[in-house]
């Protein structure tokens, strides 16, 4: 053992040394400093930046011992007497953070730029390229970079030398200054820590587990002891230290006898293709994609056919092929495909279990719907409600893949029981860009025709889903709601292979059809000489998206576009447009409690803010109703337990357009009850209740999963990318997007704008650089860690406009609904357009790498 001495934020500490630390092992663990972040573990994403002698330093490529003898700062110690870093303050102000997993990191690195900055050149602001330089090591997959660029900014001219100002979300000093406390940061008395065992091969038949003596181990598999993709759940195990359950992990793999398998979906349709689900019963075992359930369909060896979605679907046939019978210019056929997208959320998957009550099952996870999974696990462990609670106080990210009960859940509190001490479950890197789902790959043909009025005469949509051993990835269908009422037919299908399984993914199937229908119509444009934009405009029958068409056409940088493929030389600008369409959704059992407490305002809902803003826009609904600052509301969400009032799980951009008027009732109706608007101790005690509830603006559809209606209208976006193309080295570089969203009122400006804008980095993410390998020979992830498998980064970011065209929502409470999905849907298609318009030269395969790019202008 090594013994040194450091001083960690102003205070001397001892240090003890058992094996190879790093610094941000000893910071997070024995200093108890958990404000500095582990993500990517290699070096690439800035997230444990601490400062060692006044210099940023990523602590998990620094061996604890650089820690000896010097002064080391972290997230915590950048406070001082006179109050937050005006960095820390520019962050809050500028809402340069979401989940804020990423904001330790940026903001101890910042705060060293900012001050270097500031001592060699007076108050004045750096430009972006000098922002993107002095910050180039860090990411964030929310995307809040364009706050990252104001506050960063903001900070260089000295406007928060001041005192603090209202911040744009209500737990923003909490990110800002390492005090908020994730799932992955939770350490309770007595903690044993755990890990997964994983298949290391893409098929087999898995042994038993071995007796293991000293660790505690469940085992994961089915009775069929049949492993089906590299890095599916065999077992967990759990030991006194995170060395000493890796080690354990490593001494209790079984023998597995290797079978056959597929990895690439054209070889898997091909007959006498090794079988992913070998018979019936065992397809009943393959996992939905998809939110909810997957309907029955038919099977033809790896090949699931969804139901097919026709609209007159001979004739539109019938059309396309005498169109290309006759080689008509009215007809585009485009065969177009895009790779498996992964989550990327910065928390990985993670649960801490404590069961060592028998009488009650406590979990903090870091989910994206605490009521909804507390259901789950009080049925899989039947429980009674009262004998489980789930916590959730701040979630690093989430996007889709923490919707539902994972394995890090089910281990975490079956080694619990098993043990009778609390157990942290917490996935490293490598397991959350294998394990944790996917947008799916798709390979998609479709057949665009149009009239001689420039109408659409019909769709034709082969749809094939990627989504390695899961089902339900459609999509095709959604291209059959946007653009008139032709003659039209979807054929969905999902192609099963040997590969990890997809998940919900922001707007499931929405990026995946724009790809596909946005670039046909924009083919479709150049093709018969009309403008793209005035074309969507003659098909669209949403008053609401004509809004945004409108904007989007008046933009000068659509005005100044050039004629496709008209410039030459080695650098072509272009411009690119694209739209998406999307349903508006709630939970209609949402209910809101306010009260008041110690002489405040408190608001209770069991939902939960993986970054979104679900907390600030709680307080500011109640703020708004007792015309207080949202920081004076207190905010109790994050916990599902025995008498909570029911939120909604964050999918299917549901949760602010439930929560907002739901807590803007309950207020009036507590300040109706007080007689005033003015709270103090003398109300303590006061509270009001108020329901959801459907209204007759929802649509009753079947139910594909528990708490969601469909509401009446569908939302638009409309994204106008201009890009720079380097044809000498294939690079695209995106120079700027106008984002246009159709979704009323945005109940929080700021934040929603902060939404869109993450929605179209990782828009440019799917379309430019995002790209999942798999080994073809062992099913292995090659893109396992954050070096290989790339996400967009500060020095990628255009410069970025949210426009909201609010008309249109009137009927619904509050006036606003959902955003999140519908922005994420058309900033690919959209880039994909613009490189089209800058070299004439379609891409149709995403991400657009710099030699498909090359291949293609060649
Ligand atoms: Fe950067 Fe979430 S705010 S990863």
């Amino acid at each position: 053992m090594v013994t040194f001495s450091t001083n960690i934020n102003g205070v001397d500490r001892e240090v003890d040394l058992v094996g190879h630390e790093s610094a941000v092992d000893v910071i997070r663990g024995p200093l108890g400093l958990t404000g500095t972040k582990l993500v990517c573990e290699g070096g690439v994403c800035g997230a444990c930046t601490v400062q060692i002698e006044g210099k940023p330093v990523v602590g998990c490529l620094t061996p604890a011992t650089a820690m000896a003898d010097v002064e080391v700062v972290t997230i915590e110690g950048l406070e001082t007497a006179g109050g937050l870093h005006p960095v820390q303050r520019a962050f809050m102000a500028h809402d340069g953070l979401q989940c804020g997993y990423c904001t330790p990191g940026f903001v101890v690195d910042a705060v060293a730029f900012v001050d270097g900055w500031r001592a060699a050149n007076g108050d004045i602001a750096p430009d972006r390229h000098e922002i993107a330089n002095a910050l180039a090591g860090h990411l964030c997959r929310c995307g809040a970079y364009e706050g990252i660029y104001r506050a960063v900014v903001a900070a260089c001219l000295g406007e928060h030398d001041g005192p603090e100002v209202e911040p744009a979300r209500v737990d923003a000093e909490a990110k800002v200054t390492g005090a908020a406390v994730y799932t992955a940061d939770r350490v309770l008395p007595d903690m044993l820590e755990a890990v997964i065992v994983r298949s290391p091969v893409a098929a087999g038949v898995v042994a038993s587990l071995p007796d293991d003596a000293t660790s505690v181990v469940v085992d994961l598999l089915g009775e069929d002891r049949v492993v089906r993709w590299a890095g599916q759940p065999i077992a967990a195990v759990a030991a006194e230290s995170l060395a000493e359950a890796r080690a354990a992990g490593v001494a209790i793999l079984p023998d597995i006898e290797p079978r056959p398998f597929v990895i690439d979906p054209a070889a898997a349709k091909v007959e006498g293709a090794p079988l992913v689900f070998e018979d019936r019963a065992a397809r009943r075992l393959a996992p939905s994609s998809a939110e909810g359930a997957a309907a029955p369909a038919r099977w033809s060896g790896n090949v699931r056919k969804g139901a097919p979605t026709p609209f007159f679907a001979s004739k539109a046939k019938r059309r396309v092929r005498h169109a290309r019978e006759e080689g008509s210019d009215r007809l585009v056929e485009l065969t177009v495909s895009t790779s498996p997208q992964l989550h990327t959320s910065f928390e990985t998957h993670c649960s801490v279990a404590d069961w060592s009550d028998p009488q009650i099952l406590r979990m903090w996870i870091s989910t994206q719907g605490v009521t909804h999974i507390a259901d789950e696990l009080a049925e899989h462990f039947h429980l009674e409600h009262d004998q489980i609670e789930v916590i959730s106080d701040f979630v690093g990210g989430g996007f889709g893949s923490k919707l539902s009960v994972t394995d890090d859940m089910i281990a975490a509190a079956e080694l619990s029981r098993l043990a009778r001490r609390p157990v942290r479950l917490v996935l490293d890197r490598g397991e959350e860009l294998t394990a944790t789902g996917n947008r799916p790959g798709s390979h998609t043909e479709i057949s665009m025709l149009l009239d001689d009025d420039d109408d659409v005469a019909a769709i034709v949509v082969d749809a094939e889903s990627h989504g390695g051993v899961s089902v339900n990835g459609l999509y095709g269908l959604l291209c059959m709601l946007v653009y008139d009422r032709s003659p039209r037919v979807a054929h969905d299908q999902d192609i099963l292979t040997n590969a990890p399984p997809g998940s919900p993914f922001r707007g499931p199937g929405g990026p995946t059809y724009a790809w596909a229908l946005e670039q046909a119509v924009d083919q479709l444009a150049h093709q018969i000489g009309r403008d793209p934009i005035s074309l969507r405009q003659q098909w669209d029958g949403n008053e609401r998206r004509q809004g945004l068409y409108e904007w989007a056409a008046a933009l000068d940088v659509w005005t100044g576009r050039s004629k496709t493929g008209s410039t030459a030389g080695r650098f072509r600008r272009g411009v690119g447009v694209a739209a998406a369409n999307w349903m508006y959704m709630v939970d209609p059992d949402t209910e809101v409690r306010v009260s008041v407490q110690d002489g405040r305002l408190v608001v209770s809902c069991a939902t939960q803010d993986m970054g979104t803003g679900s907390k600030t826009v709680l307080a500011r609904a109640v703020a708004s109703v007792f015309g207080v600052s949202p920081v004076e509301v207190d905010v109790r969400i994050g916990r599902a337990a025995d008498g909570e009032p029911h939120g909604p799980t964050s999918g299917g951009s549901r949760t602010t357009a439930s929560i907002w008027s739901t807590a803007v009732e309950a207020a009036e109706d507590l300040a109706e009850e007080l007689g005033t608007t003015v709270v103090g101790p003398e109300h303590n005690g006061a509270e009001a209740s108020a329901h959801r509830g459907g209204d007759r603006n929802i649509r009753a559809v079947p139910m594909t999963m528990n708490n969601i209606q469909i509401g009446r209208g569908f939302s638009g976006a409309v994204h106008v990318s201009e890009v720079e193309v380097d044809t000498r080295t294939g690079k695209t570089r995106v120079l700027s997007v106008h984002g246009g969203l159709a979704i009323g009122t945005p109940y929080a400006p700021q934040l929603a704008t902060s939404q869109c804008e993450g929605s179209i980095i990782q828009g440019i993410g799917l379309a430019l650089y995002e790209n999942q390998i798999l080994d073809p020979h062992t099913g292995q992830t090659l893109t396992a860690n954050l070096e290989d498998y790339r996400i967009p980064q500060l020095g990628d970011i255009p410069e970025i406009t949210i426009h909201f065209h609010e008309p249109g929502w009137d009927h619904v409470p509050g006036g606003g609904v959902g955003l999140g999905e519908v922005a994420t849907i058309s900033p690919a298609a959209s880039v994909a357009n613009a490189i089209f318009n800058a070299t004439g030269w379609r891409p149709t395969d995403a991400p657009v790498r710099p030699d498909r790019l090359l291949e293609g202008l060649r």
